[in-house]
């Protein structure tokens, strides 16, 4: 005989219909709605937005699915961890009050046909190394922005480039009566910044990884002493990826905070950014300049 399944702690929908009468029920008495979308395979980063959702008594509806259209073929689509049960009463221990897990053919059913593609700050970096993944996040957030009918949704600064990415397509598409909140980067006392992906490093590689974080502290070290040099701030993060030799460093740029767009000198808000490999693991973080 089968073990019994352990009933959820909160509820989970699987479907738009079942979302909408639940974020009504949430609504009736009259409270406001957070929203955090998210992949799974939930940290203590994903579970801070839970916390910034919530603030007010806003009531927090979490999504759980992982998106196959900002997956490129050869990603890791297949292997991205999935952990269903795990991630729901996590969501539900850090107050969460419903999970909207849907299956793919509730978000694309047969003979979906619309795709939503933002430019601007989709040119360079993420963008340019991923050319189909922010098409994919643009559309899926939409939906899911559409679908649940948040007062705010909250996002992780460790995704910068996905956050101008929603910005512009909020802005675009007359979603912006939702509040857009920014989180900090949650980081493991070793200064790793939190991410599903890092379940795929080995010990040794996960030692490696610990490069990312220190070249950006270097770099930003040398920013508070007043250095502005684009190209300086680089290539002091650069040099402490180079000296790791389990670190491959993709791109390192100071961008502007908004627009994304490359700059010499940092002035007013600006983001340096790394991607780097890993061993097989491809890794973003970035810093406030
Ligand atoms: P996912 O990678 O699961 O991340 C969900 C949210 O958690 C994103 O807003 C991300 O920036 C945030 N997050 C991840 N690591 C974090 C950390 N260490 N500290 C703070 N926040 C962190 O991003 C996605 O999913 C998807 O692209 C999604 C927006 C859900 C669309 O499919």
């Amino acid at each position: 005989m089968a073990a019994p399944s352990t009933p959820s702690p909160i509820p989970i929908v699987r479907d738009v219909p079942a979302l909408r009468r639940a974020v009504a029920g949430l609504r009736a008495s009259g409270r406001r709605v957070g929203f955090v979308p998210t992949m799974g395979a939930l940290h203590d980063g994903h579970l801070s937005l839970i916390d910034a959702a919530g603030a007010d008594d806003h009531a927090v509806v979490a999504s759980i699915f992982v998106n196959p259209t900002q997956f490129a073929a050869g990603e890791d689509l297949a292997d991205y961890p999935r952990r269903e049960a795990a991630d729901v009463s996590a969501a539900a221990g850090r107050g969460a009050e419903l999970i909207f897990a849907p299956t793919t053919e509730a978000i694309y059913p047969d003979g979906f046909g619309t795709t939503i593609h933002v430019d601007g700050p989709t040119a360079v970096l993420e963008g340019a190394a991923r050319p189909t993944h922010f098409d994919g996040v643009a559309t899926v957030v939409a939906k899911l922005l559409i679908a649940v009918g948040p007062d705010r949704a909250v996002f992780g600064q460790k995704d910068a480039q996905q956050v101008a990415v929603v910005r512009r397509m909020m802005r675009d598409l007359h979603l912006d009566d939702i509040a857009l909140v920014v989180a900090p980067t949650v980081r493991d006392d070793d200064g790793l910044a939190l991410s599903s992906r890092n379940a795929y490093l080995s010990p040794a590689e996960r030692q490696s990884a610990l490069a990312i974080s220190r070249g950006l502290r270097a770099a930003e070290a040398r920013a508070q002493a007043g250095e502005t040099a684009a190209a300086v701030l680089e290539s002091e993060t650069r040099s402490v990826i180079d000296e790791e030799p389990g670190c491959e460093l993709e791109y390192v740029s100071l961008v502007d905070a908004d627009e994304f767009t490359p700059v010499e000198e940092a002035a007013g808000s600006c983001i340096l950014c790394v991607a780097a490999r890993v061993g097989s693991t491809r890794l973003i973080d970035n810093i406030l300049i």
